[in-house]
This record gives C-alpha cells, sequence and structure tokens, in this order.
C-alpha cells in the first residue's frame, strides 16, 4: 500500500471511468475502495479522497470524521442537495465533469508527487550586453549546486544563445531539447524531467538540464513555467539563462525567480545596458543584484556601476583562468577555488537565505476554481 496514494469511493461506474482516466493522465495511482468501511481504513492518510454521492451518503451515515482534502464529484450537472451532502462531510469542494477535469488532474498530480520535501529556489541570470557571461555563469550555478549535493535544473530559456549543453560540453549526450518537449497540459512532473533529459549525476545528487537545440522556436512563456514550476515543486535549485531580449519567455523566468542576477562586464558600455535593464526589471516590480565581471579596463569599479545602475553588488568575478579554451574543447569545469565557483557559490548563498518569491506556483486544492 502505497501512502502517497489519493483514494477514490466511487460508485457511479462512468465516474469512476473518468477518475482512472484524468487520473492516468496525472501519472497518478488511484486507490479504489467498495465502501465506507474500506475508506475509513485510510480515512486519516490519504492525501485526497474522492467520493461521489452514493459515497458521501454513506461516508456521513458512518459517521466518518471531517478531514482535509476531501472532494465530491459529480456528473454535470451537479445533483440538487448535492452541496449540503459534501458540507455535512466537511468536503473542500464539489467539483463537475468535464468541467472541473483540468482542476482534477492538477489535484491527483499534486497528491501523487506527495508534500514537497522543501520547496525549491528559482534564480534567473541575465546578461548585460551579448557574450557578457550570463550563459557561462548560469551553468557554472549548476555545477556548484550539484557538488554543494543539491539537486539542479538548469534551464536554458535562450533561443540565439547556441546552447547550454554545448556550453556543458554535453551537446551530443542524448536526451531531449526543448523542440522535443510536448508541454500542453501546462503542468510536469520533476519524475519526467529526469527521466527524458540530460543529467550530471554526483553522489546523490543529479544536475538536469533543459537545453536549447539551435533549431526550430524557443520554448513558450508557459513551458518555460511549467518546467520552472516542476523544478521548484521537487525541491531543487533552479537556474534560468534568460535571453537579453526581455520577451514573455524571459518574464516567465523573471516572474518566478527568487533571484535576479545580471552579470556585467565592468566596461562603460556594459554598464549603461546594465542600468537599462535593471530599470525595465524594476519597473516589472524585481529588484536585480550585480554580479561585476573584470577585467575593468578603464578602472571602472564594481560598486559604481552598482550605483549608477541603482541595485545592491552582490560579487564580483576575476576572468576565469583558461575559460575560453575549455569551452572550445567542451570539457567546462570551474575550477573548485576559481572567480566562478566563488561567484556562483555567493549566488547560491544569496539564493538560500533569500525568502522564497510569495504565491508562485504552489499548488493548493484551494486556489483553483
Ligand atoms: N567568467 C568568465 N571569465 C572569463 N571569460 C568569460 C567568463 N564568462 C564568459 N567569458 C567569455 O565570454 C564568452 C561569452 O560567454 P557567455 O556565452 O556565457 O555569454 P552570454 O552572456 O551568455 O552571451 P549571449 O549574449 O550570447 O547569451 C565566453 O565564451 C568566454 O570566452
Ligand atoms: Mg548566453
Amino acid at each position: 500500500m502505497n501512502a502517497n496514494r489519493p483514494v477514490a469511493y466511487v460508485a457511479d461506474e462512468a465516474l469512476l471511468d473518468d477518475l482512472l482516466k484524468l487520473a492516468a493522465a496525472a501519472g497518478c495511482d488511484l486507490e479504489l475502495v467498495p465502501d465506507a468501511s474500506a475508506a475509513r481504513q485510510r480515512w486519516s492518510s490519504a492525501p485526497l479522497v474522492l467520493l461521489d454521492q452514493t459515497a458521501v451518503t454513506a461516508c456521513v451515515a458512518q459517521s466518518l470524521p471531517t478531514r482535509a482534502a476531501i472532494v465530491v464529484v459529480a456528473a454535470d450537472p451537479e445533483p440538487p442537495e448535492l452541496w449540503k451532502q459534501a458540507m455535512e462531510l466537511g468536503a473542500e469542494r464539489v467539483v463537475t465533469l468535464p468541467g472541473a477535469e483540468p482542476w482534477l488532474v492538477n489535484a491527483l498530480a499534486d497528491a501523487a508527487e506527495g508534500p514537497p520535501s522543501n520547496s525549491g529556489k528559482v534564480l534567473a541570470v541575465l546578461g548585460a550586453r551579448g557574450g557578457a557571461g550570463a550563459s557561462v555563469f548560469s551553468v557554472a550555478v549548476g555545477l556548484t549546486a550539484l557538488k554543494a549535493g543539491d539537486n539542479t535544473l538548469l534551464i536554458d530559456c535562450d533561443p540565439r544563445g547556441g546552447g547550454l549543453d554545448v556550453v556543458l560540453g554535453a551537446e551530443t549526450e542524448a536526451g531531449f531539447r526543448w523542440p522535443d518537449m510536448r508541454l500542453s497540459a501546462g503542468r510536469i512532473a520533476a519524475a519526467s524531467l529526469h527521466e527524458s533529459l540530460p543529467t550530471r549525476r554526483r553522489g546523490n545528487a543529479q544536475m538536469t538540464l533543459l537545453s536549447g537545440a539551435r533549431k526550430g522556436e524557443g520554448p513558450a512563456p508557459d513551458a518555460v513555467a511549467a518546467v520552472i514550476e516542476a523544478g521548484r515543486r521537487a525541491g531543487e535549485v533552479v537556474v534560468c539563462d534568460v535571453p537579453r531580449q526581455l520577451d514573455a519567455t524571459a518574464w516567465a523566468a523573471i516572474d518566478r525567480a527568487d533571484l535576479t542576477v545580471i552579470i556585467t562586464p565592468a566596461e562603460v558600455r556594459a554598464a549603461i545596458t546594465a542600468a537599462q535593464t535593471a530599470e525595465e526589471l524594476a519597473n516589472r516590480g524585481t529588484t536585480a543584484q550585480l554580479i561585476v565581471r573584470g577585467p575593468s579596463p578603464g578602472g571602472l569599479r564594481a560598486d559604481e556601476i552598482a550605483a549608477s545602475a541603482g541595485v545592491p553588488l552582490l560579487t564580483t568575478m576575476r576572468p576565469e583562468p583558461q575559460l575560453a579554451q575549455s569551452l572550445e574543447r567542451g570539457d567546462f569545469h570551474p575550477r573548485s577555488k576559481g572567480p566562478l565557483t566563488q561567484a556562483a557559490r555567493a549566488t547560491l548563498t544569496e539564493l538560500a537565505t533569500i525568502r522564497s518569491n510569495p504565491g508562485r506556483g504552489h499548488g493548493d486544492l484551494r486556489a483553483v476554481s
């Protein structure tokens, strides 16, 4: 017996048939019980209880106690008096099919995934100018988190970035890229990502990469949102390499991020575009933090750049030695005491201390009507 399985006590066969199909779509295994006594066995442990009208009547007659997450299901139109009966049992809601199918699939998927062990954190990385180092830094953060034992999801949101798989030296590895993803349901389980995407393992932790593929369209905003939320629900460190062009896809990542960083070289023109980007973010309610990458050919200081952009300076980094060569060879491994790793650690520390982005994607049974 799996304690995560929702319980369904549904006497109406046509309704039960529909529910089983929805459960299959949600990747959820339902435990079917035939009567109120059997329902009582799982009453306190089931994450979700689905009942039809006959079942509600039987549960009330058997005086089953009120509990959270009871959902009463009926075919449309809702039978008269059903809501009253459902109230007697303390049900959270009455839903009618087929209208509530998308809601039920979400609720079943939530139940199947179980409670999140710890909610994940989302980082968005932006470059102040082309070639600022955003993609390299995104991969460096992913690898640093993996080394620290965190499950990590690295998402390439930039269709013109050449593919994060190339930065990681993983372009020949099997597994899906963005054009292979079919995310029509608006929701995906982290387990499906782990199965279908290229991964890197270290001890018990793994980093999963969803890369662009140098062809086709870039990811749609909804698809980016669905993947980010899958990683967050699974408690992962989610790192998004965001395009500089702030389109709907870029905002899908930034709006969900707990921390947004702008990487800027210590040059006058990059400092100007960093300030421009910071302002665009601020207009949408996001205060970014700045990472300044040396060298500074004109002696421009990191704190001056941050002050002119009006954002906090998160950290600075010297150029990573031998980086261009290792990227060309496809064996990029930031040195463990090198500037990239140190900046990545500072960013992960900041991400860990920051309060979660409120109200983003935390499934709540009552939140969906
Ligand atoms: N930390 C670093 N130290 C030294 N050189 C770097 C660093 N980061 C990036 N570079 C150099 O800059 C190049 C561009 O880096 P990267 O692709 O990460 O930039 P980007 O901001 O993602 O660019 P794009 O605008 O194409 O998305 C690298 O190939 C490398 O040569
Ligand atoms: Mg890039």
